[in-house]
C-alpha cells in the first residue's frame, strides 16, 4: 500500500512542524522560547466563553446546517456591513472550521487542473499547497521589502494569463505584517479589471493594526465586489484559534460550491463554537484596544532590539503579530566553522543550539528572512531576543 499521488505534490506545513518540534523539546524539559506560532497568547474573552457554556447547557450540541446557523450568518453580514462597509446576504456566507477550511474549500470549488492562482510573496505557507492540492498552479509574484512589501500592479499584470482564476490578497500579511494602502489596492484593482478572476481577500489579521487604515479591495473598487471572496475568522482578533471558527462571504455560486465541498467532508463547524462566534461578532469591542496596544508595544520592543544587531535589519510591520527581519547580512559568516547560507540553516541552529523557535523565510517565499511572532509575553520575547543576539554575536 502507498499514499495517493496528490501527497507527492504538496509539502508538509513547516509552521506546524516547527511548532511540534519546539513543543516536543519543551515536553522533554528543554527551556524553549517559541516565536514560531501564529497564535495569540491572549485568552478568549470571557463573554464569548460564556456564550458557548450557555449553548452547551441548553443542549446545543447537535448538527447544524452545513453553512452555519442562520443567526451566525446574519451576524457575519452585520459585521461586514458595520466594520467593512461590504454588503452580503446570509446566503452569500458559509461558516467553516477556521478560515483555513474556508480557503481550502474555495480552491477545491473553484479550480480545474492547471488553473492559475496569483499569490504575492511573502505568503502564508498554506496558500500554495492548497492551490496545488486542488490541481491548480500557484503563480508567485514577488513584493519587495524596499517598497514595504506592497504589491506591484505591473508585476500582477504581467502574471495574469487566460488561465488565471484567482488572485490572493492578505493584508495585514502573514508573514510580513504589511498593510496594503488605498493606492496599492487601487493599483491591483486596475490591473485585474479587464480580467475575469476571483479576488480572494484573506482579512484574518484585520483587527491587528498598528498603523494606517484597514481596507478591503472591495472598499476601493466596488465594481469588483461581485467577484470578491472575503475570508475572515475568529482565531486572531478574538483569540479563538482552538474554537475553529472561520467564514467566507462572496458570490452565491461560489459559496454554494464551497458548501457542497463541506457537505461531503466535514459538514458544519462545531455548534457551540458557532454560538460563541455570534456573541463575539455582536458583542462589545472594548477589549481590542488594550490588546492591540500590547501587541504594538511588543512589536516596537522586538523591532528596536533586532535593529541593534549587526547584519540584521527589521522593517516595522503595520499589522498582524509577526516581524520579518532581513538576515541576509549574516549569510557568509561562519557558525562553528560552517558558513551560514540560508534561513533554514539559521532557523535550525537557532532551535537546536539556542532553543528559540523562529520560522525560516524560505517556505514563505522569502529567503534571506526569518519570521518571529510577537504573540507571546514580553518576558519570553526578551529571552528569545537575547538568545538570538547570542547567536548573531557568535558568528565569525
Ligand atoms: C494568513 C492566514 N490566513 C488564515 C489562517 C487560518 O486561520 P484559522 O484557520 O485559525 O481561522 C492563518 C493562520 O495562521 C493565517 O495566518
Amino acid at each position: 500500500m502507498n499514499l495517493a499521488n496528490r501527497l507527492k505534490v504538496i509539502k508538509p506545513s513547516p509552521t506546524l512542524a516547527l511548532n511540534a518540534k519546539a513543543k516536543a523539546l519543551a515536553a522533554q524539559g528543554v527551556d524553549v522560547v517559541s516565536l514560531a506560532a501564529g497564535e495569540p497568547d491572549f485568552d478568549t474573552p470571557d463573554f464569548i466563553k460564556q456564550a458557548a457554556i450557555e449553548a452547551l447547557r441548553q443542549g446545543f450540541t447537535k448538527y447544524t446546517p452545513t453553512a452555519g446557523i442562520p443567526e451566525l450568518r446574519e451576524a457575519v453580514c452585520a459585521k461586514l456591513e458595520r466594520d467593512n462597509r461590504l454588503t452580503f446576504a446570509p446566503d452569500q456566507v458559509v461558516v467553516s472550521v477556521g478560515a483555513k477550511q474556508a480557503i481550502y474549500n474555495a480552491f477545491q470549488a473553484l479550480l480545474n487542473e492547471g488553473d492559475e492562482v496569483i499569490i504575492l510573496a511573502p505568503y502564508w505557507v498554506s496558500y500554495t499547497e492548497m492551490v496545488t492540492l486542488a490541481g491548480g498552479k500557484p503563480v508567485v509574484v514577488e513584493t519587495r521589502e524596499e517598497n514595504g512589501f506592497a504589491p506591484d500592479p505591473d508585476a500582477i499584470r504581467r502574471a495574469l494569463t487566460p488561465r488565471t482564476k484567482a488572485l490572493v490578497l492578505n493584508s495585514p500579511s502573514n508573514p510580513s505584517g504589511a498593510v496594503f494602502s488605498r493606492a496599492a489596492l487601487e493599483g491591483i484593482a486596475e490591473a485585474v479589471r479587464g480580467h475575469d478572476c476571483l479576488l480572494l481577500s484573506d482579512d484574518i489579521y484585520e483587527k491587528l493594526l498598528y498603523e494606517g487604515q484597514f481596507l478591503n479591495i472591495g472598499n476601493v473598487a466596488p465594481d469588483l465586489v461581485p467577484r470578491l471572496l472575503v475570508i475572515n475568522g475568529m482565531s486572531k482578533a478574538f483569540s479563538m484559534t482552538g474554537w475553529r471558527m472561520g467564514y467566507a462571504a462572496g458570490p452565491k455560486w461560489l459559496i454554494a460550491g464551497m458548501q457542497m465541498i463541506q457537505d461531503q467532508s466535514t459538514s458544519n463547524a462545531p455548534s457551540f463554537s458557532q454560538k460563541a462566534a455570534v456573541a463575539a461578532l455582536n458583542g462589545p469591542r472594548d477589549f481590542f484596544v488594550p490588546m492591540v496596544e500590547e501587541y504594538r508595544g511588543r512589536r516596537d520592543m522586538v523591532v528596536d532590539a533586532l535593529n541593534k544587531l549587526e547584519g540584521v535589519h527589521c522593517r516595522r510591520p503595520e499589522g498582524a503579530f509577526y516581524v520579518l527581519p532581513n538576515v541576509r547580512g549574516l549569510f557568509g559568516r561562519t557558525y562553528k566553522g560552517t558558513p551560514l547560507t540560508g534561513s533554514m540553516q539559521l532557523s535550525d541552529i537557532l532551535l537546536n543550539d539556542f532553543r528559540v523557535a523562529a520560522m525560516p523565510g524560505a517556505p514563505f517565499g522569502v529567503e534571506g528572512y526569518i519570521r518571529m511572532s510577537f504573540a507571546t509575553s514580553r518576558e519570553q520575547l526578551r529571552k528569545g531576543l537575547d538568545r538570538f543576539k547570542e547567536l548573531v554575536t557568535s558568528l565569525r
